[in-house]
C-alpha cells in the first residue's frame, strides 16, 4: 500500500462539495468586481520564482519542489500564482490591452513546509492580480474583494491588519536605519536574522524567536520613513477602507514573506485556527512587472489559502451549503422492472433532474436502504404490476405519503412537487 506524501491531501466525495462552495464564492466574488479568471501552468522555470519571489525568501531558499526536468531544464511548481501570472502578462503583451486588467485564479501550490494544522505542501490559492493601476483606489478595491469573499464564506471574524513597506527609495532610507538599529545588536540576534541584515534587514521584523521579537520590538517603525508619495497613498487607502466601513488595524510590523512587495500590504488574520492564523494576504508590486521583463507598471493582489478559510469555516461552524441528494431514486423489483427503472432514470437525467437507480443489481429491499443512504428525496418502486399499470408508486420519504405516477409524468410531477 502506497500512501499519500507529507503534506497533500485527498478531497473525498463527501467532502468535495465544501470546496465547490468556496470556489463557486470565489468565482462570484470575481464575477462583481468583473474580474476575469486565468489559468497558468503548474510548473514553470524556476528562474521566474528565483527572479520574482526573490533569492532571500524562505519560498524560494528552503521550499520550492525544484526538479531537473528530462532536457535538462530546472523547472519549479509554482509556490505562489503572482509570478506566474506576471509571467503570463508580459509574455502575452497584455500591457496593450485596456489598463487595468483584473485577473484571478484558483491554483494548487506547493511549498516544503512543515505540515502542521492549516499548513500543507500542496496547498490552493484563491488570487486576484489588477494589473496596470496605481491609483489607492485600486488598493482598497482588492481589499474589498478579499472581504467580500469572506463574507460569501461566512467568516466575519477575521482582523484586516495593513502596513505600507514603501517604495524603492523611501525602503533605502528605511533599510538603512533598521541596519543601523540592528548592528550594534546582531551579536543577541539569531543566524537566520544576522543572515537577512545584509540581504534583506525588513524580514528582520520578521522573526519569531523571542530574542529577536524583543529586540525587534523597538526597531525604527517603516511607516515614519515613508516618502512623500508613499504616505499620501497609505492615508487615502485608509481613508477608502474607513469610507466603506472595514475595519482594520495598523501593524507596522507586516513586511510579508515574498520579496516583491512595494508600499501597501495587508493581512486577513484569524485567531480560529491555531498558529498559521493569515487566511489571506497580499499587497502591492508595482516593480515586478518590469523586473520580469515588462515595461514599468504597477500592480496590486492577494491571494487566500483555500484550506485554511475551510479550516476556519470548519472550527467557526459556518455553513458550506447543501451537499446535493438524488431528487429521485428509482427501485427495480426485476430484472424487467430494473430495465425500466433504468430508462425511467436516464429520461429524467435528461431533463436535469439528479435521479439514480440501481446498478448493483441488489434486491429490492436492498436498493430502498441504498435509497435512503444517499438521502433520496422519492423513492419510486417498480415491479410487474406497476409495469402493466404504465405508473409507478412515489414515496415521498419525509413524511411516508405514497402517489401513483404514470411514468410519462414522473418529470412534471416532481417539478410540481419541487415547487
Ligand atoms: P502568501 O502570504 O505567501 O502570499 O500566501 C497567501 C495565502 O496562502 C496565505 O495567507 C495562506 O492562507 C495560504 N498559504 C500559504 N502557504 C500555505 C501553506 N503552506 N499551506 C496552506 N496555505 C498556505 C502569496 O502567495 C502571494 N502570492 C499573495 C499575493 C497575490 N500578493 C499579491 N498578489
Amino acid at each position: 500500500m502506497i500512501n499519500i506524501p507529507k503534506g497533500t491531501k485527498d478531497v473525498l466525495p463527501d467532502k468535495s462539495y465544501k470546496w465547490q462552495f468556496v470556489e463557486k464564492a470565489a468565482c462570484e466574488t470575481a464575477e462583481i468586481f468583473n474580474i476575469k479568471e486565468i489559468r497558468t501552468p503548474v510548473f514553470e522555470h524556476t528562474e521566474l520564482f528565483q527572479r520574482g519571489v526573490g533569492e532571500t525568501t524562505d519560498v524560494v531558499n528552503k521550499e520550492m519542489y525544484t526538479f531537473e526536468d528530462k532536457g535538462g531544464r530546472s523547472i519549479t511548481l509554482k509556490p505562489e500564482g503572482t509570478a506566474g501570472a506576471v509571467r503570463m502578462f508580459v509574455e502575452n503583451g497584455l500591457s496593450s490591452t485596456p489598463m487595468p486588467l483584473k485577473s484571478y485564479y484558483i491554483t494548487p501550490c506547493f511549498r516544503y513546509e512543515r505540515p502542521q494544522a492549516g499548513r500543507l505542501r500542496e496547498f490552493h490559492q484563491f488570487g486576484v492580480e489588477i494589473f496596470g493601476a496605481k491609483s489607492a483606489e485600486t488598493d482598497a478595491e482588492v481589499i474589498f474583494a478579499a472581504s467580500t469573499f469572506l463574507e460569501k464564506l461566512g467568516i466575519n471574524k477575521t482582523e484586516l491588519q495593513i502596513n505600507s513597506i514603501g517604495c524603492r527609495i523611501c525602503r533605502a532610507e528605511y533599510n538603512k536605519a533598521l541596519k543601523d538599529y540592528f548592528r550594534p545588536r546582531l551579536a543577541d540576534m539569531c543566524e537566520t536574522c544576522r543572515s537577512r541584515f545584509d540581504k534583506n534587514p525588513l524580514r528582520m521584523l520578521d522573526c519569531k524567536e523571542e530574542r529577536c521579537k524583543k529586540i525587534t520590538a523597538d526597531a525604527p517603525k517603516i511607516l515614519d520613513y515613508l516618502c512623500e508619495d508613499c504616505n499620501t497613498h497609505f492615508e487615502k487607502v485608509k481613508s477608502l477602507l474607513s469610507a466603506q466601513n472595514v475595519a482594520f488595524s495598523v501593524n507596522s510590523r507586516i513586511v510579508r514573506g515574498l520579496d516583491y512587495y512595494t508600499k501597501t500590504v495587508f493581512e486577513f488574520i484569524s485567531t480560529d485556527i491555531g498558529a498559521q492564523g493569515a487566511v489571506c494576504a497580499g499587497g502591492r508590486y508595482d516593480n515586478l512587472v518590469e523586473e520580469l521583463g515588462g515595461a514599468p507598471l504597477p500592480a496590486i493582489g492577494f491571494a487566500a489559502g483555500i484550506e485554511r478559510l475551510m479550516l476556519l469555516m470548519e472550527n467557526t461552524g459556518a455553513d458550506f451549503g447543501e451537499n446535493k441528494k438524488p431528487l429521485i431514486y428509482i427501485a427495480g423489483m426485476d430484472e424487467i422492472s430494473r430495465s425500466k427503472a433504468f430508462s425511467l432514470t436516464c429520461g429524467l437525467r435528461a431533463r436535469g433532474i439528479n435521479a439514480e437507480s440501481d446498478l448493483m443489481e441488489r434486491s429490492v429491499k436492498a436498493q430502498f436502504k441504498y435509497a435512503d443512504k444517499l438521502g433520496a428525496e422519492y423513492v419510486a418502486v417498480i415491479g410487474a404490476n406497476e409495469l402493466e399499470a404504465g405508473a409507478a408508486n412515489i414515496k415521498k420519504m419525509s413524511d411516508g405519503s405514497q402517489t401513483a405516477v404514470n411514468f410519462n409524468e414522473i418529470y412534471s410531477y416532481l417539478i410540481k412537487e419541487k415547487n
